[in-house]
């Protein structure tokens, strides 16, 4: 193959605009999501009651912000469990302004095989319930997650329920 030099060279003197993007990182990656980028939950980093990583690589941040949630936002890549079935992941920078650029999953396990049964700004719950409509009350506050007792109307699971659920993935088996 011939190098982008190569190119420039035989261009002429006017360089392509993608010529200029050689060498730089892009500074708004799309986070790709599919049903493959999920997998056993305690494999994450435990965060209270939750787990969290960063599809980007960027832990130290997604951390740092779990650390101190109140009003910070979370950097792109973040990916939050509570319990194996249900995740939110931070999108790239435009991906969606009514949410803040987090997207919601609903998710099913069989077989060993994950599936995104709903996704985005209208994902729903095992109950029906939507999950962006509960975590936007804390959407200026805490970035959208609400943990206990910040204004999420509750979900009524102790911690106890939750480890349980959290050590019953079967995915961790795999
Ligand atoms: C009835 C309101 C409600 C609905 C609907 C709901 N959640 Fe939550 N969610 C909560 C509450 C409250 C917590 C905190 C629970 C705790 O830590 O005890 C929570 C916790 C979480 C967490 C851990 C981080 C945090 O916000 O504390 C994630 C991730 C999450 N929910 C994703 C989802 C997804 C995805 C859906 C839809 C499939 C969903 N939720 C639906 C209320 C809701």
């Amino acid at each position: 193959m011939k190098s982008p030099l190569f190119a420039v060279l035989v261009a002429g003197c006017a360089p392509s605009p993608a010529d200029s993007d050689v060498g730089e990182t892009d500074p708004n990656p799309t986070v790709e999501v599919t049903a493959e980028t999920f997998g056993c939950i305690t494999d994450m980093e435990p965060v209270r009651n939750y787990y969290a990583t960063n599809l980007l690589g960027n832990i130290a941040e997604t951390l740092e912000v779990a650390e101190d949630p109140s009003g910070k936002r979370f950097p792109a890549g973040t990916l939050i469990q509570l319990v194996p079935m249900e995740a939110m992941v931070k999108r790239e920078a435009g991906f969606a302004a009514e949410t803040d650029d987090w997207e919601f999953f609903f998710l099913s396990y069989s077989d060993g095989q994950t599936t995104i049964e709903t996704r985005g700004a209208d994902a729903t719950n095992s109950f029906g319930d939507n999950c962006a409509s509960c975590h936007a009350a804390v959407s200026d506050t805490r970035d959208w997650t609400c943990e206990d007792g910040n204004g999420c109307v509750d979900l009524n699971l102790t911690p106890e329920v939750i480890q349980a659920l959290q050590q019953n993935d079967a995915r961790c088996d795999e």
